[in-house]
């Protein structure tokens, strides 16, 4: 995307202290509140998926009952049909178990799934709308990276294996602690112990884990967001040698995401599996030690200590299960903050009122005292006031930097001015819908932003069918037809990634038949032939001055012949006018204009001489 200021934030990766993503224990709440959403359109599956993990623990604690009765009743009283009949039941329950397992884990995918497209599409829809003074904040490959890979680990690893997973294992947990208890409450009390240790752990390693994920997440980011800069910018690179630079930037960056991704690894590795079968191990030696002493006191029977000792990596599981979304929880957290930090950034302001399209046949412009700044403390514009009247064809001309393309970020609302009036048609911007503002703006901006689709679809912008007249009647009007028919495509011709295969000029002429196409009632031109050769920027100027006829025109030009027919020139330096009227008038006052007239060789008037 290549709206001013947008996207050009320089690239770096050593920025760690540029953490946006803050250290907050409050929760990401926009995040979160999507996923509630979300699982309670889901509700139906959400149910039938408790419904299944229920079933499927139950038919879990099965098993070892059968070892028991097999131990303690079928070979003692050797009943062979009694055996067959049990050894029967061992083949079906761990079958029923997989197929119950494969059905719970295939909804509990299509559930977190759902939440990572809600999410997706949300914050993308939320994002279209944002404030450009918030976007700048962001890196495009932060966007990116939040946009696809964040989301998607809020609805895989918070919802699919942590959430749910954590809902039917609370359900397994308390079935094989009932089962337990029942076979020996005494060794259910030890079995217990490993849960409290476990619980510790958890709360140790929090602020740990947090740290990790956020570490890691960054270096994700880091990468996404050179990726985007080091292609476009491969012509530069290649101009000033820099591959080696370049190079080892990419390095560095590999060397960075080699050692984070081993250290998550092996957080990985020791919470959801070292520790676990520690605990499991040690708590599995003192339950066989304690079973013995019942069972030589009476209390137990050898099968009751079997079916324990198979219930045994059943909570453990659980516990392992439980000690894994901890884990989870914390990396899905860090995610939800980075979504919720694109979450949190303003939308454009827009009011309500329509700005009537049929008033009069062009748009009048007021700019009162306004003044902005893009919060770097130097001036966008300073106390600019003028009146631009309905039909009026206007130039704007001035040193680079002066603030021209600001005005017209502003009248297009990409800005709120701090101070002063920006009136359309009368009517305070602020008040006005935007949208209605800009469907009656054409605007051309200074670097043209073209789709990689083909030439037609760009002109007819955003889907107006496949009207081949009218796109060539614009493409005419704009002085590119020509140039399009000759192509082996014509219309069809794809253009490369922002008009890539182009040269600026023809991008510029494509850029001002897409804005003709609009039939705006406020042409807004800006620089827009500073691309051409002097005889296309001719015709284009011809093109121009037929299509001003019924708009408001306002044309900023580098060349000041572009703008000679202007009704008014206004000349802007450092965010202010300094020097307005017609071509005669501004000659006359033998000023910067007349200097800059000067300098680029135009003849003077007979009636300044
Ligand atoms: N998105 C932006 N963020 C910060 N500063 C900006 C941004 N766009 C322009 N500026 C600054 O505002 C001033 C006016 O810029 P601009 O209106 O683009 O000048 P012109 O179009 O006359 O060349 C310049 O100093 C420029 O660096
Ligand atoms: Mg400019």
């Amino acid at each position: 995307m290549r709206v001013r200021g947008y996207s050009c934030r320089h690239f770096e990766f050593e920025s760690w202290s540029n953490m946006r993503t803050q250290n907050s224990s409050a929760a990401p709440k926009r995040s979160f509140h999507l996923v509630k959403k979300e699982l309670k359109g889901q509700l139906p599956r959400v149910t039938l998926l408790v419904v299944l993990a229920s079933v499927g623990a139950g038919v879990g604690l099965i098993q070892p009952l059968l070892f028991k009765s097999l131990l303690d009743n079928a070979i003692p009283a050797a009943d062979l049909r009694q055996i067959v009949l049990l050894l029967a039941g061992m083949v079906v329950v761990p079958v029923l178990s997989a197929g119950l397992h494969s059905a719970n884990h295939y909804l509990r995918s299509y559930i977190g799934e759902g939440v990572s497209q809600r999410l997706r599409q949300e914050l993308f829809d939320h994002l279209l709308h944002v404030r450009f003074a918030d976007l700048e904040q962001f890196k495009v490959g932060e966007h990116i990276h939040r946009l696809t890979s964040a989301c998607g680990k809020i609805g895989e690893v918070y919802v699919s294996e942590h959430l749910l997973p954590f809902v039917m294992n609370a359900i397994l947990l308390a079935g094989t602690l009932a089962a337990m208890a029942a076979l020996n409450w005494r060794l259910c009390l030890l079995a217990l112990l490993a849960f409290p240790l476990s619980y510790l752990l958890t709360r140790k390693t929090r602020g740990y884990a947090q740290g990790l994920y956020r570490e890691f997440s960054k270096v994700l980011e880091d990468g996404k967001s050179y990726l985007h800069e080091v292609f476009p910018g491969l012509r530069t690179i290649r101009v000033f040698n820099a591959e080696t630079h370049e190079k080892m930037r990419w390095h560095r960056w590999i060397d960075r995401h080699w050692r984070v991704k081993a250290k998550v690894h092996t957080f990985h590795e020791l919470i959801r599996t070292v520790m676990p079968e520690f605990i499991n191990y040690t708590a599995a030696g003192l339950i066989y030690g304690y079973g013995a002493f019942e069972i030589i006191n009476g209390r137990m029977t050898v099968g009751g200590l079997v079916a324990f000792v198979a219930y045994l990596p059943r909570s453990y599981s659980v516990l392992q299960a439980l000690l894994g979304t901890h884990v989870n929880l914390q990396e899905a957290r860090v995610n939800a903050e980075m979504v919720d930090a694109l979450f949190d950034l303003s939308k454009e302001p827009s009011g309500e009122t329509l700005l009537p399209s049929t008033q009069m046949a062009g748009a009048a412009l007021t700019f009162q005292n306004v003044s902005f700044d893009y919060g770097r403390g130097d001036f966008g514009v300073q106390d600019l006031t003028f009146h631009v009247a309905s039909g009026e064809f206007i130039g704007v001309v001035g040193p680079s930097g002066g603030g021209k393309s600001t005005i017209f970020d502003l009248i297009l609302g990409f800005y709120a001015p701090q101070s002063g009036m920006i009136a359309i048609d009368g009517v305070n911007l602020r008040e006005l819908s935007l949208a209605t503002v800009r469907s009656q703006i054409g605007f051309v901006s200074q670097d043209t932003f073209l789709w990689n689709d083909s030439i037609g679809k760009n002109i007819l912008y955003p889907d107006r069918g496949d009207d081949t007249d009218r796109s060539r009647q614009a493409a005419q009007e704009a002085q590119i037809d020509e140039f399009i028919m000759a192509l082996p495509d014509d219309y069809e011709t794809v253009v490369g990634e922002q008009g890539m295969t182009l040269s600026g000029g023809e991008r510029q002429r494509i850029a001002i038949a897409r804005a003709l196409l609009q039939n705006p009632r406020l042409l807004l031109l800006d620089e827009a032939t500073s691309a051409l050769d002097a005889l296309t920027e001719q015709r284009v100027r011809t093109a121009i001055d037929k299509a001003r006829v019924g708009r408001t025109t306002i044309v900023v030009a580098h060349r000041l012949i572009t703008v000679l027919q202007a009704d008014r020139i206004m000349v802007i330096d450092k965010g202010q006018i300094i020097e307005m009227g017609n071509l005669q008038e501004l000659l006359a006052r033998r000023g910067f204009f007349y200097d800059l007239y000067q300098a680029q060789s135009l003849d003077l008037p007979q009636s300044v001489l």
